[in-house]
C-alpha cells in the first residue's frame, strides 16, 4: 500500500510509521506533518533515509497541497491533530483549526480523487465520562472539553462522508496512550522526566481520575488491524482494559525511579476534568481477531527505561517553548 500518513512526526504517528515499514516491505510512506511543537523530525531518525519513506512538511488545513499528495496515495491515515486537553483550556483556536478544518479538507481531498479509503484515528474522549459500564461503539457521543469537542466534529464528519459520498471510512476511537516518543506534557512523560529532573509530579485535584491505559504499540497494530482488515463504515473502539487511578500511575513511576511520596504536588484541578473513561474493546477483538501483546506491567518498565535511556531526546523538547508552556500551565496552580 502506498500510504499517506499525517501527522506522522507525533507520539502515535512516529511509531506506527515504523511498525507499517518493518511489517510491509511493499508498503511506502508519505508523511505530511506540520511539525507543530508536538511534531518533531528525531522521532523519525532511524527511518529518515529508508526509501519508502518520505516527508512533507506542511498543514492540512492547505488544500492545494493536500491535493498533490492525495493524487499518488492509496489510503490515508489521518493522526494529525492538537491532542493536549490542557493545551486546549489556555487556546481552543488550533483545535477547531486543525482538527475540525483539517479533517475535512483531507476528507473532502480523498473524495474528489477516486473516494481514497481513509483511516480516522480519534479518542475515547468523544464519549465524555463513563457512566455504568466501559464506553463501546454504541456510547453516544458526550465531548466536554474542546479537544474532546473538536475531536467529536472530526468524526461527525468522517462518518458523514461514508454515508453522502460512500468514502470508504473507518474510525477507531483508542483509549490513553503510553510509550516512547510521547511528548512530555501528558501524564505518564511529565512524570518520568520531572523525577528524572529531581521535580514534582502535579496530581490535579485528588488524583483519583480513572484513565484506561494502552502501549502505543498496541494501538498502531490495531490501526493496521483496522485498515486492511476493518469493515468499511465502522467505527472500533481500542484498549485493553487497563484502568488506573492517575495517583497509582504516579506511585509505580516513582517506584519505578525510587523517589518517594514528597516528589507528588496535588495541584489544583483541570476545569471540566472527565473523572473516569474506560473501553470495551470487545468488537475490535472479535470481529478482527486483534490482541495487544504488551501487559502493563511490561509496558510501563520498559517506557520508564527508554526515558531514562534517552534523555537527549526530552532534554531538547522540554526547552524553548515547553518552558513558557509549563509556566502559563502550572506556575499558578
Ligand atoms: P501528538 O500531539 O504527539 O502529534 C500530533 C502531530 O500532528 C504532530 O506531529 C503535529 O506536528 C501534527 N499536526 C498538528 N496539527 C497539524 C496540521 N494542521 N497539519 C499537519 N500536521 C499537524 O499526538 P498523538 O498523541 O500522536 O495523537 C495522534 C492522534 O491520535 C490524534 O488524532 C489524537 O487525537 C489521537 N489519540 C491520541 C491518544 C493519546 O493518548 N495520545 C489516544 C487516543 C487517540
Ligand atoms: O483518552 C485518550 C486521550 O488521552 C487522548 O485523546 C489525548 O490526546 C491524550 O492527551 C490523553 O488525554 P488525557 O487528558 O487523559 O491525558 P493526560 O496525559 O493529559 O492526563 C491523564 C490524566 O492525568 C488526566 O486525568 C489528567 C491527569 N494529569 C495530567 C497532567 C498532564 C495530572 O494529574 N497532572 C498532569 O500534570
Amino acid at each position: 500500500m502506498n500510504l499517506l500518513i499525517t501527522g506522522g512526526a507525533g507520539f502515535i504517528g512516529s511509531n506506527f510509521i515504523r511498525t507499517i515499514l518493518a511489517k510491509y516491505p511493499e508498503d511506502s510512506v508519505m508523511n505530511l506533518d506540520l511539525l507543530t511543537y508536538a511534531g518533531n523530525l528525531e522521532n523519525l531518525k532511524e527511518i529518515e533515509n529508508n526509501s519508502r519513506y518520505k516527508f512533507v512538511k506542511g498543514d492540512i488545513t492547505d488544500r492545494s497541497l493536500v491535493d498533490s499528495l492525495m493524487k499518488d496515495t492509496g489510503a490515508v491515515v489521518h493522526f494529525a491533530a492538537e491532542t493536549h486537553v490542557d493545551r486546549s483550556v489556555l487556546d481552543s483556536g488550533n483545535f477547531v483549526r486543525s482538527n475540525i478544518l483539517g479533517t475535512y479538507t483531507l476528507l473532502e481531498s480523498a473524495r474528489q480523487h477516486g473516494g481514497k479509503r481513509f483511516h480516522h484515528v480519534s479518542t475515547d474522549e468523544v464519549f465524555g465520562v463513563v457512566e455504568g459500564k466501559p464506553f463501546d461503539e454504541n456510547t453516544p457521543y458526550n465531548p466536554r472539553s474542546p479537544y474532546s469537542a473538536s475531536k467529536a466534529a472530526s468524526d461527525h464528519l468522517v462518518r458523514a462522508y461514508f454515508h453522502t459520498f460512500n468514502l470508504p471510512i473507518t474510525i477507531s476511537n483508542c483509549a490513553n496512550n503510553y510509550g516512547p516518543y510521547c511528548f512530555p506534557e501528558k501524564l505518564i512523560p511529565l512524570a518520568i522526566t520531572n523525577l528524572i529532573e529531581g521535580k514534582k509530579v502535579p496530581v490535579y485535584g485528588d488524583g483519583l481520575q480513572v484513565r484506561d491505559w494502552l502501549h502505543v504499540i498496541d494501538h498502531c497494530s490495531a490501526i493496521d488491524t483496522i485498515l486492511r482488515k476493518g469493515k468499511i463504515g465502522e467505527t472500533y473502539c481500542v484498549g485493553v482494559r487497563k484502568q488506573l487511578p492517575n495517583i497509582e500511575i504516579v506511585r509505580l513511576i516513582l517506584k519505578a525511579l525510587g523517589k518517594d511520596e514528597s516528589f507528588i504536588e496535588f495541584v489544583k484541578d483541570r476545569p471540566g476534568h472527565d473523572r473516569h473513561y474506560a473501553i470495551d474493546p470487545s468488537r475490535v477483538e472479535r470481529e478482527l481477531g486483534w490482541k495487544s501483546a504488551i501487559a502493563f506491567e511490561e509496558g510501563i518498565a520498559q517506557t520508564v527505561k527508554w526515558y531514562v535511556e534517552n534523555a537527549e531526546w526530552w532534554r531538547k523538547v522540554k526547552s524553548g517553548e515547553y518552558r513558557e508552556y509549563y509556566e502559563r500551565q502550572y506556575g499558578h496552580r
